[in-house]
């Protein structure tokens, strides 16, 4: 595996594969990799003859008052990691390399940002938004993978790529969990051992949502405030929000049924704050629905 940091070397690199015809698949990260990420690049090594990964602690992505500083950073154990998933090149640049002096442009995207996760996280999806335009650049990937796990993301991405006329598909891949549910994410080794005890309500909550809407309930505020109960069951958890929106507009939705939902979570474990989500789909022919955890 090749390790790449500075841009000129990466787009050079690009421009020389896809001179060779060779199929870039992508996988932006911001390291400390798990289980989750390395599901993205299996994937990505499956569908494409080039597999670039990157690691980058974006700051723009990150509030005022937010872990830029105490992210966890695990290069070398990382690179390990990549090596042996079969990563062709990972671009690993400095934040003097994405963001020089004098830079000055960043990409909004409207509307679906300053909810949610853009509520509580002022700025974020800017962030996110104008470093994975920029590495999109760089890497000139055809695919590009993201986790399902931050679906507000990955939706904005692809309002992104759409509005911007962007040559690259996004991949959505499912949530990898842990055996007891929690969702992997970095943010997790922040726990103490009982915070992550209690971490499971995420998926307990998301479980009881699944299990109404299979039984049959469609009025969405009836499975919210069952979401909300079960939430409120452990008393080391504090909820940021817990929503149900279509899964396009994420607007909030009164009936789940017609066109996929995500029950959306962001709750606080002591100074941890985590994620998770449920997708449901209307089942194929029947008046069924489909839960995806
Ligand atoms: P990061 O949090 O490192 O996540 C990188 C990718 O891994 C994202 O697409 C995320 O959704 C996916 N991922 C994380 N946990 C997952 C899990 N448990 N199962 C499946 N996929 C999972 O998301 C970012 O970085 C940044 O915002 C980034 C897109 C790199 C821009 O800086």
């Amino acid at each position: 595996m090749e390790i790449i940091r500075t841009v000129p070397w990466m787009k050079e690199k690009a421009r020389l594969a896809r001179a060779e015809n060779h199929v870039i698949g992508f996988i932006p990260t911001l390291g400390a990799l798990h289980e989750g990420h390395l599901s993205l690049i299996r994937r990505a090594r499956a569908e494409c003859s080039r597999v670039c990964a990157s690691i980058f602690v974006n700051p723009t992505q990150f509030g005022p008052n937010e872990d830029l500083s105490k992210y966890p950073r695990t290069f070398e154990s990382d690179v390990k990691k990549l090596e042996s998933a079969g990563v062709d090149v990972l671009f690993a640049p400095d934040a003097k390399e994405i963001y020089p002096a004098g830079f000055g442009t960043y990409a909004e995207v409207e509307s679906i940002s300053n909810r949610l996760e853009g509520r509580s996280r002022p700025g974020h999806f800017r962030g996110v938004a104008t470093v994975v335009l920029k590495l999109f650049n760089i890497v000139q990937p055809q695919f590009a993978y993201f986790g399902r796990k931050d679906a507000q993301q990955v939706r904005i991405l692809q309002q992104m790529t759409g509005d911007l006329n962007l040559d690259v598909e996004l991949v959505v891949c499912p949530i990898v969990r842990e055996p007891d549910g929690l969702a992997l994410s970095s943010r997790n080794v922040y726990l103490s051992a009982d915070e992550r005890r209690a971490a499971t309500i995420l998926h307990r909550a998301l479980e009881a949502a699944s299990q109404q809407a299979k039984t049959g309930v469609r009025d969405a505020a009836q499975i919210q405030q069952i979401v909300i109960r079960v939430l409120a069951e452990e008393k080391l958890s504090r909820v940021d929000y817990a929503e149900i929106v279509d899964a396009e507009t994420f607007e909030p939705v009164t009936v789940i049924g017609a066109r996929p939902v995500y029950v959306l979570l962001a709750v606080h474990l002591g100074k941890t704050r985590l994620i998770d989500n449920l997708l449901i789909e209307p089942a194929q022919d029947s008046g069924a629905l489909k839960c995806s955890l």
